[in-house]
């Protein structure tokens, strides 16, 4: 029996100032380093087969580092969309965007609403970047729409728990089956709370600009190992 591929992979990209530091070097060149770890992990997962990727590329709270470093992170950012979405669109790549986006530099914004716009179409694999995205807020957008709606009488409050997932940013994006976080850190840092309510859960050391293929294919092989219950027993899982 062929082993079954996590649909949405959710990967905390975390290590970048880390590993510039290690080789004496300012945070930047960790963060470019970061970029092409992105570029080969976003062909390496479309070619795998993988459905629905987010990577965590901005929080809502790194918003609070010297305002040097997130221009930088910035001014990446616009590189990376002016450059890599033609090749995106080769690879049947489909860009989404979760995160408060109008916290972004307008041109940045446009950029991506631009390459979003562009990329709809497409169906191998579905990119979501998470940017000026935050796990809390995200649930807490979703809240006040659907409270609203409640109000307008657009939806019921015996609806509310069933409709939830339609007020999340990617309402179509299905919950996270393989979360994965590089550099070291066993934590989730306000990333996708609600749609990682039972992912699988796969920790590395190795720091991002340093995560390779090889080591998506580790985490994917770890993920085929597990037995995922969903609260059932060991029995019924097998019985299905
Ligand atoms: C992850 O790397 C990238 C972003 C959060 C933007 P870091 O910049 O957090 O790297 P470390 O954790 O300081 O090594
Ligand atoms: C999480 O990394 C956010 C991203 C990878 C974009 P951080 O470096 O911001 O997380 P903490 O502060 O170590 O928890
Ligand atoms: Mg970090």
């Amino acid at each position: 029996m062929r082993k079954k591929l996590p649909k949405h992979i959710g990967i905390i990209m975390d290590g970048n100032g880390r590993w510039a530091k290690r080789r004496g070097l300012p945070r930047v060149f960790g963060h470019k380093e970061g970029v092409k770890a992105v570029k080969r992990i976003v062909s390496y997962a479309a070619e795998r087969g993988i459905k629905y990727l987010s990577l965590f590329a901005f929080s809502t709270e790194n918003w609070n580092r010297p305002k040097d470093e997130v221009s930088a992170l910035m001014k990446l950012l616009n590189e990376y969309l002016q450059k890599e979405i033609n090749e995106l669109i080769e690879k049947g790549v489909s860009l989404r965007v979760s995160g408060r986006v109008d916290m972004l530099p307008d041109e940045t914004r446009q950029k991506l609403l631009d390459a979003i716009e562009l990329s709809k179409n497409n169906n191998k694999l579905v990119l979501n970047l998470c940017l000026s995205y935050g796990g809390r807020s995200e649930i807490i957008d979703a809240a006040k729409n659907a409270a609203m709606d409640v109000a307008s009488g657009k939806l019921t409050l015996e609806d509310f728990e069933s409709k939830f997932d339609n007020y999340l940013y990617n309402p179509d994006i299905p919950d996270i089956d393989l979360l994965i976080r590089t550099s070291g850190e066993q934590r989730i840092s306000n990333f996708m709370l609600y749609r990682i309510a039972y992912s699988e859960l796969y920790f590395t050391q190795t720091l991002w600009p340093g995560f390779y293929e090889d080591e998506l294919d580790l985490a994917i092989d770890e993920y085929q190992t597990r037995q995922r219950r969903f609260g059932k027993t060991d029995e019924q899982v097998k019985g299905n």
